[in-house]
């Protein structure tokens, strides 16, 4: 059996995600992290529990005009629209730069319609250097009008499984909008679906306004909130589809410490995800590994896993929505 507890004295920082298995529980999210190769000059991604690239899709695509970000009370809202250079151009040109990173690549997937989910996870299948792929599921599904994927079950278990079918080699990661009433349905029908692991949360809908002009600051009206203003609803719904649903999870929403991370792994979490802080400082996720393991050590706490899911509720809290 391996020791809990390196003979140098570190924290076993290792985590087990169903099938993936990451060295440390910090990732660094889709779209704040480009295809990875972007930060080699911040930070050593070897040092990563692993990345993932910003969302895919079968042809590359140019997103919304601008402006499509601006910074908010704690945060930040994108509508970025989903820009990204296409599933061919990152197999040919980013993921053989990647070869040897020493970190897990997890490839974001996304579609307009089921068929477009489809054939990005079927490309993606078997390619060299990729150790998992997320399904993104707040992308609006232009063949239902419009509405995300994410937030009808049936839709969901849907094309979770096909896309399950199409790439049964590689972890499925099945990300969920945190915008619809109760997150642990979604959870629940991504499982049936066949995921391997739940990410949480995507950004929550929302908009800015400019008072002199009386328009709305992003191009597109709408866009999705990130950063810390986040976090205390992201933590619940990681806590919520923990209650509810026995997949591994990676938290995130709003982490902007160790501290963050850590309440989102006694949370129920078994890695995090770091999205908006990369933008802030883009050495952040490696220091939050060395932090995480300074406070393991100085907690007694010998294994990170052994944190996940460690959350004391009071007794006879009932499970689910409740009255506030
Ligand atoms: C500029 C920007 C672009 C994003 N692009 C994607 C994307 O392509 N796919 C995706 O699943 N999530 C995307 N996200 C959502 C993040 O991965 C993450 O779920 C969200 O920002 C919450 O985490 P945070 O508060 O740490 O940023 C994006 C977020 C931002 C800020």
């Amino acid at each position: 059996m391996t020791p809990a507890r390196r003979s140098d004295g570190a924290t076993d920082l290792r985590v087990q995600l169903g099938p993936l298995r990451l060295k440390n529980p910090v990732v660094a999210a889709s779209g704040t992290f480009g295809y990875g190769a972007e930060f080699r000059p911040y930070l050593d991604l070897n040092d990563l529990g692993g990345f993932v690239t910003k969302g895919l899709s079968l042809l590359p695509r140019r997103g919304n005009a601008p402006p499509r970000t601006c910074e908010t009370a704690s945060g930040m809202l994108n509508a970025i629209g989903l820009a990204n250079v296409g599933v061919e151009a990152f197999l040919a040109e980013k993921l053989p730069a990647l070869r040897g990173c020493g970190t897990a690549v997890i490839a974001n997937v996304f579609g307009e319609t089921q068929d477009e989910y489809v054939a990005v996870a079927r490309r993606l299948n078997g390619a060299p250097g990729l150790d998992a792929i997320e399904l993104n599921l707040s992308c609006p599904n232009t063949e239902k009008g419009g509405l995300a994927f994410g937030v009808s079950p049936p839709v969901i278990r849907e094309v979770v499984g096909a896309v399950r079918r199409a790439a049964p080699d590689l972890p499925l990661i099945v990300k969920l909008t945190p915008n619809i009433t109760d997150v642990a349905v979604a959870a629940t029908a991504a499982k049936e679906g066949g995921a391997d692991i739940l990410s949480l949360v995507n950004t929550f809908l929302g908009m800015a306004i400019d008072l002199k002009t009386r328009r709305p600051v992003l191009d597109n009206v709408v866009g999705g909130l990130s950063g810390p203003a986040i976090k205390p609803l992201a933590l619940y719904m990681v806590q919520r589809v923990r209650s509810a649903v026995d997949l591994p999870i990676m938290g995130m929403g709003g982490i902007a410490n160790c501290r963050d991370a850590l309440e989102f792994i006694v949370a129920g979490s078994a890695a995090v995800q770091v999205g908006t802080l990369n933008f802030v400082d883009p050495g952040a996720t490696t220091r939050l590994v060395r932090e995480i393991d300074a406070w393991c050590r100085g907690e007694g706490v010998r294994a990170v896993r052994d944190l996940t899911g460690t959350l004391r509720l009071p007794a006879g809290t009932t499970p689910g929505p409740a009255a506030v």
